[in-house]
Formats: C-alpha cells, structure tokens, sequence
C-alpha cells in the first residue's frame, strides 16, 4: 500500500512539481523588476520612473546606483527634447515678450543638462548630496520656465505640457531614491 499509487497522483505530482518549478524560475526572471518597483515605489509617480528605468537595456543588471543614474539619463534626454521644442516655439512666437520667455526655457534646459551630466558625475562618486543638489538645480529651469510662460497666458502644446510633468516626476523621483543612500 502506498507504493503502487494510482496513475493520478503521479499527474498531479508532476503538475505540482512544475508549478513551483514554475514560480522559483520567475522570480528569478523578474528579481530586477522588483529591485526597479522598490526603487521607484517612493516616487509620487512611480509608473514614470518604472517605464524610464525599463527602457533602459542595462537596467535588468542594475544595482540602487544603477538605476538613479538611469532616471537621471532619461532626465537628460528629456531636457534634449524640451529644447528642441522651446527652440520650435520660440521661432513661431510672434509676441517679443513671449519669444524671449521662450528662448530663456532653452537655455534652462539646456543649462539642465550641464547640471544632471555633473550630477552623474556626483553619483559615480558616491556624492549623494551634491547629486540631489544639481537635480534640483535641474529643475528650476523646468519650474521657472513653467511659471514665466504661464505669466504671459501662453498655453504649451499638449505633447509639451506632458513631457514637463514627466520630467518634474523624474526629478523628484531620482531626488527620493538617492535620499535614502545617504
Ligand atoms: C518636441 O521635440 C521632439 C523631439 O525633437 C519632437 O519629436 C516633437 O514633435 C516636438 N513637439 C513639439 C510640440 O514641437
Ligand atoms: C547648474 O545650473 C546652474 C544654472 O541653473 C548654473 O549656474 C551652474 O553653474 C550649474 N552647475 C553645474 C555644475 O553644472
């Protein structure tokens, strides 16, 4: 008794074994995805920082440090973009004081830039404060610019207005992972 078990058991045996076998193999798989969630789950908006970090093909073997330098990176490509498009405007722009707010986000994206390269920078040595300091700085051309052209009741394009939001939620969310390394 006991040894000869019906045919059954074995199939369910066998449908156990997967399964778990199963499970183990996925967390294996997604143990860097749920490095990334944690990582972003402070984040007032953590499905930005998800999708920024996840483009990234490197992310799958990043580390904390890994994973804010991504954020940062898509910060950067993100102020790339937002020159370019205050370049645009700014040309179409027929009102003077309009032009020259304009041109003014530009020049703070474009001095965003310089400030997340140094913030990479900061983060490659381990210099927590000062990273969180230059993203910030990174920021304030965003805020100013939003605030400058706001005053002048000049309403972005959707697509622009979006990518604005993204980027003050990149900010903040590299701002609160580097926190916590300090
Ligand atoms: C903003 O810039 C990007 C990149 O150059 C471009 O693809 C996009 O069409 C621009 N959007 C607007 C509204 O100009
Ligand atoms: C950061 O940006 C500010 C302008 O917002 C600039 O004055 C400063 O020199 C920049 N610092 C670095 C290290 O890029």
């Amino acid at each position: 008794m006991g040894i000869l078990l019906p045919p059954y058991y074995l199939t369910l045996f066998l449908l156990l074994f997967i399964s778990f076998n199963d499970v183990g193999h996925r967390n294996l798989v997604f143990a860097d995805d749920a490095l990334i969630e944690t990582q972003c789950h402070n984040a007032e908006v953590p499905e930005t920082c998800i999708k920024c970090v996840k483009s990234d093909p490197q992310s799958q073997s990043a580390d904390k440090v890994g994973i804010a330098a991504i954020v940062i990176t898509c910060l950067s490509n993100k102020a790339t973009t937002l020159i370019n498009n205050m370049t645009t405007l700014a040309l179409g722009a027929r009102d003077k004081y309009l032009k020259l707010a304009l041109r003014d986000c530009g020049k703070g994206f474009y001095y965003a830039k310089t400030n997340l390269t140094a913030a990479t920078n900061r983060l490659k040595g381990k210099e927590y404060d000062q990273t969180n300091h230059l993203v910030k700085q990174a920021l304030e051309g965003e805020v100013v610019c939003k605030m400058n052209v706001g005053a002048l009741r000049f309403n972005f394009p959707n697509s622009v207005t979006f990518d604005m939001g993204v980027y003050e939620e990149l900010s903040t969310a590299v701002m609160r992972i580097v926190d916590r390394f300090v």
